[in-house]
């Protein structure tokens, strides 16, 4: 189990990514997260989080490639385990990177989904959705700035 520590605000940031735009997003997310004092952002791909210790955290961010217009089966079945472990009360935001004119979509169901799959989940909207060059990046600086601030703002928010 590990440390709580009063007034800390403690966030995981999860992703899945196959070719690294996502990766790099949830990195500069937490980048942007690590700008406001008392919150403690840490990052863990989704294949490598313990269910165990997710109830450690008060707030989980969710990242996903948007595979054929949604997040991807990995990450759906993720929030399905998710969803087992009681989480009720636990504030949840979703982002995403796309190639072509499928802004927000993959964010949207993705958000649907906790709200539908993890009782009492508080879903923070909206999201973020990054515009990726080409399926193996590169993404350009204006996006990941925006990661950036969205990662500071959000943690700003959880700090209240
Ligand atoms: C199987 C597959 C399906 C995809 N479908 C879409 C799509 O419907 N719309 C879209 O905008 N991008 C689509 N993409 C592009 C990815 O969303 C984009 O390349 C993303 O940044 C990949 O993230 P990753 O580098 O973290 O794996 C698809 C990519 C793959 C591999």
């Amino acid at each position: 189990m590990a440390e709580r520590v009063m007034g800390l605000v403690k966030v995981l940031v999860t992703f899945e990514s196959k070719y690294g735009n996502t990766r790099l997003v949830a990195e500069k997310i937490l980048e942007g997260m690590k700008k406001v004092k008392g919150v403690r952002a840490e990052l863990v791909e989704i294949k490598g989080v313990d269910l165990h210790r997710v109830q450690d955290y008060d707030a989980i961010l969710i990242g996903t490639p948007n595979h054929i217009g949604g997040p991807t089966r990995g990450v759906k079945k993720f929030v399905d385990e998710l969803g087992k472990i009681g989480l009720s009360g636990k504030t949840f935001l979703a982002f995403d990177t796309y190639l072509g004119g499928d802004c927000g979509k993959a964010v949207k169901k993705l958000e649907k989904r906790i709200a539908e799959k993890i009782p009492g989940a508080k879903v923070l909207t909206p999201g973020l959705s990054v515009k990726v060059q080409g399926m193996r990046g590169p993404v350009s600086e204006e996006e990941l700035a925006r990661a950036v601030e969205f990662g500071r703002r959000t943690a700003a928010q959880l700090k209240g």
